[in-house]
């Protein structure tokens, strides 16, 4: 990347040019990748803007996850169209909808434009050709594309935390997962332009990098020579740039987690010790059946190691409720798994079919909605006092964390986080974003430490 011509961190606001105003939603990897496309369209003379009502280009980078997150974007397009009614202006969606819609999306009246994730490098010309009253769509996924060259503008940024894609796509096939089909197949990216972009990140004042892909854990860079970059290499030389950089990443698909990722982990202090460890459902049969490549008794077997090697090691996961065919001793499977494992937090959903997925074509989704959301109520109450639990046992310690900025709910108090990824409250007392502070807990709730200076 020291040959790329793109070179700014922050958005160039020019209100000469062109405005683009861009809307994401989604995953880490989304936010990002709305960064890479505001970077081509800044580099094609395009400003960013954050006033919808002077924007030029409408870009919505969409999620298809899951039936709300469609449903939440669908409602925006009365937004856009009122805009529309009012001058001329260029609507386009991005990202994993436009892929799985495809021209189904251009048949509504306010879309110009349809571009999937692989496609936007090609969105300067889809813009052009748009404004020519022609509908433009680029569907088509690559085995290439990485976006290796093209530094992200980060928008949104709190100046201390960015993310970077190692990888895109996934090569899983968890039967209730769209991903594969929106993202396409995975590719590692050029570890030396991953390099250059935490270094550009560092230059900018950055302290903390979040490496993304969807299981990063099977991240393989194959060179040209026949060297190859894993994981745990790829995260050691990042932490190696600068000891006052810290390191996080996400996700770690449970049985492809490494060893050697973990003694990693241990050996560098600012690599985060946080895990992201999803596992969907406590119950054999639903792990079969959703096509995760694990146990129960593998995955705590991996749990019994992070915890051996990591003592203090964060932990949260992911869990679906109410998959198909799922019974009441099957979502007993995963209280019970909850209440073994103890995780700091977690990311709780019910079951949601995605059309054409292997659960779509091989299950019924027979689960009643109601029972689903009483079962998803259930984990989500459970983990709520499992959380309150864990951050009590805080109180008294003192921890290291990285300010992000102001809090919330008062501009006297910062926010930042430990390095096992607990958010961390505490009075200003002249510090800001970007730095380091010991603090120690005072009091808690299930989502925050309360915190004073030490
Ligand atoms: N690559 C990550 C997950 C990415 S999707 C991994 O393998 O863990 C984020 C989370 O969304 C998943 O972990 C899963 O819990 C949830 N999810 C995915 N598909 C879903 C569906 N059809 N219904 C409900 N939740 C789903
Ligand atoms: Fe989806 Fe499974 Fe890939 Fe995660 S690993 S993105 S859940 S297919
Ligand atoms: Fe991410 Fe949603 Fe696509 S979770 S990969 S934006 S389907």
């Amino acid at each position: 990347m020291a040959e790329s011509k793109y070179t700014s961190v922050k958005p160039v606001i020019d209100a000469s040019k062109k405005q683009v105003y861009i809307e994401t939603y989604g995953c880490q990897m989304n936010v990002n990748d709305s960064e890479v496309v505001l970077s081509i369209l800044q580099q094609a003379g395009y400003s960013l803007c954050n006033d919808i009502s002077k924007a030029d280009v409408i870009l919505v980078n969409t999620c298809s996850i899951r039936d709300n997150a469609e449903q939440r974007v669908l409602g925006r397009l009365d937004v856009f169209r009122l805009e529309k009614k009012k001058r001329k202006i260029i609507v386009g969606i991005l990202g994993c909808m436009a892929e799985r819609l495809k021209d189904e999306l251009l048949k509504h009246p306010v879309i110009d434009i349809v571009a999937g994730p692989d496609a936007y490098r090609d969105l300067p010309k889809l813009i052009v050709a748009a404004s020519a009253d022609s509908k433009q769509i680029n569907t088509i996924l690559s085995h290439e594309e990485t976006y290796a060259d093209i530094a992200p503008v980060r928008m949104d940024s709190n100046g201390v935390t960015a993310f970077i894609s190692i990888m895109r796509g996934c090569n899983n096939v968890c039967s209730y997962c769209i991903v594969p089909y929106v993202r396409g197949a995975e590719r590692s990216r050029d570890p030396k332009s991953i390099i250059a972009e935490a270094k550009t990140l560092i230059d900018n004042n950055y302290k903390e990098i979040s490496l993304l892909g969807q299981n990063v854990d099977s991240y393989n860079w194959k060179g040209e020579n026949g060297e190859t970059v894993s994981f745990a290499q790829l995260l050691e030389m990042v932490a190696q740039l600068d000891p006052t950089v810290r390191v996080r990443f996400s996700t770690s698909y449970p049985n492809d987690i490494k060893d050697e990722v973990l003694y990693t982990m241990a050996r560098y202090e600012n690599i985060c010790k946080h895990i992201h460890f999803p596992v969907q459902s406590g119950s054999d049969a639903m792990l079969i059946k959703m096509r995760r490549k694990y146990t129960r008794a593998g995955y705590l077997e991996r749990i019994s190691k992070i915890r051996e090697v990591i003592p203090d090691c964060g932990i949260t996961t992911d869990v679906i409720a109410g998959f198909c065919g799922e019974t009441p001793e099957d979502h007993a499977d995963t209280i019970s798994l909850f209440k073994e494992v103890r995780y700091d937090g977690a990311f709780m959903f019910q079951y949601s079919l995605r059309p054409n997925t292997l659960a779509a074509r091989h299950y019924e989704d027979d689960v009643p909605n109601e029972v689903k959301t009483a079962r998803l109520n259930e984990i989500i109450a459970l983990q709520n006092q499992i959380s309150l639990e864990r951050n009590q046992e805080c109180i008294g310690k003192v921890f290291k964390v990285l300010i992000e900025g102001a809090s919330k709910r008062s501009e006297t108090e910062l926010v930042g986080r430990t390095s096992s990824n607990k958010a961390c409250v505490f009075p200003a007392g002249g510090h800001k974003a970007g730095e380091y502070v010991n603090v120690k807990v005072i009091s808690c709730s299930s989502a925050t430490l309360i915190c004073e200076l030490v």
